[in-house]
């Protein structure tokens, strides 16, 4: 009641409810829906609709969704032929009222759109094989090929298109080791049905040269194996020093040679690395610093000379004592 009135007051009283606006098939392989715009929001009354179709030659049409509260309507289940002509008609109902109908043709041949195939890639050193979908259209389009684009993935702007009737694909001489992308359509040749691009997937071809993706980390593990055999080494040695201070009987007992070793050892790597200080300071801080690096290259000398003076000191005082 309060919807006629509104009408009234409007002065739109021809048409008492109006009819669904832009009404437009859509359909996908063998789905079909009809959509209308859904703006019956602003009436007061809820707002049904009904959908009818009918073959074009025929004269009554048949149900397709009857009071439904739904701003689209599922054809799919009526198994409409692909090569068949249809009038498809919706009106919006609201209590007693009921709208004009909207009517539309529907010809599956002029506008289905076909799906996207699927894609599976597999890669060898210089080719990519491709196995894609059967389209589910095939039984109707006869003429049905697979459109290929693929390109480098570094290189989108470089495009190259192979067209196939079969659904596997051989995309020979690519570069081995380099990352390729590929996406497919569908199209065919009788009705110029076409699916949109597949979206793009990737894969690297293979290659003796893909070795150093493993050789790397392995490099790495090994560089800081060495580094820590290096500060390792180093630790020890400056341990060792402490420790033969004191005890100036072991120095007797034990072979000096041996002990003279290590402790040339210990001097080399005490000399490299704190040698390497003092040459980045003087890049950043000029002259000033050098009057510092004096003592601290020195450092390690004492460090060495000090030991050999231990190892001298001790076989001297050992002689006497002995
Ligand atoms: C729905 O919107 C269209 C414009 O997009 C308009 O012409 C039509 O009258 C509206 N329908 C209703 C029932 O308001
Ligand atoms: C309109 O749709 C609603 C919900 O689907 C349903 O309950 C109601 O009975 C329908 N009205 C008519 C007139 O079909
Ligand atoms: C194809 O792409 C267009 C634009 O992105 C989209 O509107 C349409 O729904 C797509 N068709 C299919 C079958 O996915």
């Amino acid at each position: 009641m309060s919807l006629i009135l509104s009408l009234i007051l409007t002065g739109t009283v021809a048409a008492s409810l109006p009819g669904p606006q832009h009404a437009k098939m859509i359909a996908v392989d063998m789905n079909h829906t009809l959509y209308w715009d859904c703006n019956y929001t602003q009436l007061h009354s809820p707002v049904n609709f009904t959908v009818d179709y009918t073959f074009s030659h025929e004269v009554s049409y048949k149900p397709a969704c009857a009071g439904s509260s739904e701003c689209r309507c599922d054809l799919s289940r009526f198994n409409l032929s692909f090569g068949g002509e249809y009038k498809v008609r919706v009106r919006a109902e609201a209590g007693n009222q009921y709208s004009n109908w909207t009517l539309i043709n529907f010809t599956p041949e002029n506008e289905v759109q076909l799906s996207s195939p699927r894609v599976n890639m597999k890669a060898d050193r210089d080719m990519i094989i491709l196995t894609i979908s059967e389209s589910v259209m095939s039984a109707d389009l006869t003429k049905l090929s697979n459109s290929v684009q693929y390109w480098e993935k570094l290189k989108p702007q470089q495009k190259h298109t192979h067209v196939d009737e079969s659904p596997h694909v051989l995309l020979s001489s690519l570069k081995s080791q380099t990352e390729y992308c590929v996406q497919v359509k569908i199209f065919d040749g009788i009705y110029g049905r076409t699916s949109n691009y597949s979206s793009p997937q990737c894969v690297y071809t293979t290659g003796e040269g893909r070795i150093w993706v493993w050789l790397t980390p392995l490099i790495l593990l090994f560089g800081s194996a060495v580094v820590g055999a290096f500060i390792y080494v180093y630790y020890k040695c400056k341990r060792n020093r402490s420790v033969f201070t004191a005890p100036e009987s072991i120095l007797v007992v034990s072979s000096v040679p041996l002990l003279k070793e290590v402790q040339e050892e210990c001097c080399t790597i005490a000399h490299v690395i704190p040698a390497a200080i003092p040459l980045t300071r003087r890049v950043n801080e000029e002259q000033e610093q050098e009057e510092d690096d004096v003592p601290e290259l020195q450092a390690p000398e004492s460090l060495c000379h000090w030991s050999d003076g231990t190892v001298h000191d001790s076989g001297f005082s050992s002689g006497k004592e002995s």
